[in-house]
């Protein structure tokens, strides 16, 4: 089973198209993970955990659930991480977590996809070429990742270098601390109060309230599924996402699986 969390829609990607060449199902996790939801999943075939990376790992919140939920059935865990370049030490966190598990770590894919970062300053999202042309590749990779897994083999992940490791592990906490606060979302006036914003977030921070959302606590994980997602727009981020061209994987990959099928 195929299971995934996505908050604009590459690692979606990945995990429905991997599901289709298993012949297996792709499971969204998001209302697991808003509900803290951690009972029995159970699967006969391998267990494919699918994330983003979040400043060099998977989300915090992601490793937490799978810490967490029972899984029964197969022992095998693969790792599939997506990124817009650079998926860090995701696959080594998920290893420690899955052996911890007592569960069998089968290795990790990873996959460049255009990037989603809009709140930080130095995001720059791609031309439409670009971005075609990061999910055709992404598209292109991914029977082969399906027939090892199944074929029940290891996915070889790349080596990480100690130097790699030295600066990769303190930067997630280090970084997300000081980067991802939740002040500085806002609802511009054009908010049609449709309220999936705050359905979409994973960690239950926004709430609406007389028909407009409100963002609570002081830090989330700044996955940017309710910025990018707005069906209007009327999410900003302090004033770096003024004007900034939203993304979302869905409105790309429909010409993607025709073009190359
Ligand atoms: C908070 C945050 C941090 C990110 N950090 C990285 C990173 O360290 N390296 C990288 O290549 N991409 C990074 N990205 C880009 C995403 O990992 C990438 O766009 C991913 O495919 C998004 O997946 P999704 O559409 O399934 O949410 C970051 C994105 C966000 C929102
Ligand atoms: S998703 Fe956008 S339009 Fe919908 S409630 Fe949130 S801010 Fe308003
Ligand atoms: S508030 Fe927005 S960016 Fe922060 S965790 Fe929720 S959906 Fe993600």
């Amino acid at each position: 089973m195929i299971l995934y969390f996505s908050a604009t829609g590459n690692t979606r990607f990945v995990a429905t198209e991997l599901a289709k060449c298993l012949e297996d199902e792709a499971l969204d996790l998001c209302s697991k993970i808003k509900q803290h939801d951690y009972g029995t999943i159970r699967s006969d075939k391998p267990f494919v955990f699918c994330a983003p990376t979040y400043v060099c790992e998977a989300p915090a919140f992601f490793y937490d659930f799978l810490r967490k939920v029972d899984l029964a059935g197969s022992r095998d865990v693969y790792m599939v991480s997506t990124s817009g370049g650079y998926s860090g030490i995701s696959g080594n966190i998920a290893r420690a977590v899955i052996r911890k598990k007592h569960m069998n770590y089968k290795g990790c894919a990873e996959f460049k996809m255009p990037p989603n970062y809009i709140a930080n300053k130095s995001h720059r999202l791609p031309d439409r070429a670009e971005i075609e042309k990061r999910i055709t590749d992404t598209y292109n990779k991914i029977k082969p990742v399906a027939e090892i897994i199944r074929s029940g083999k290891q996915l070889r992940y790349r080596h990480i270098w100690i130097l790699e490791k030295l600066i990769d592990y303190p930067s997630n906490p280090v970084l997300s601390r000081i980067g991802h606060r939740v002040r500085g979302f806002y609802a511009a006036d054009s908010c049609i109060s449709c309220g999936l914003c705050e359905k979409k977030c994973p960690l239950n921070i926004i709430s609406m309230r007389d028909g407009k959302p409100q963002w609570n606590g002081r830090m989330c994980a700044h996955c940017m599924a309710c910025i990018q997602n707005c069906p209007v727009e009327a999410i900003e981020y302090k004033d770096i996402t003024n004007g900034r061209k939203r993304y979302r994987c869905d409105d790309y990959r429909q010409d993607i699986s025709r073009t190359t099928e």
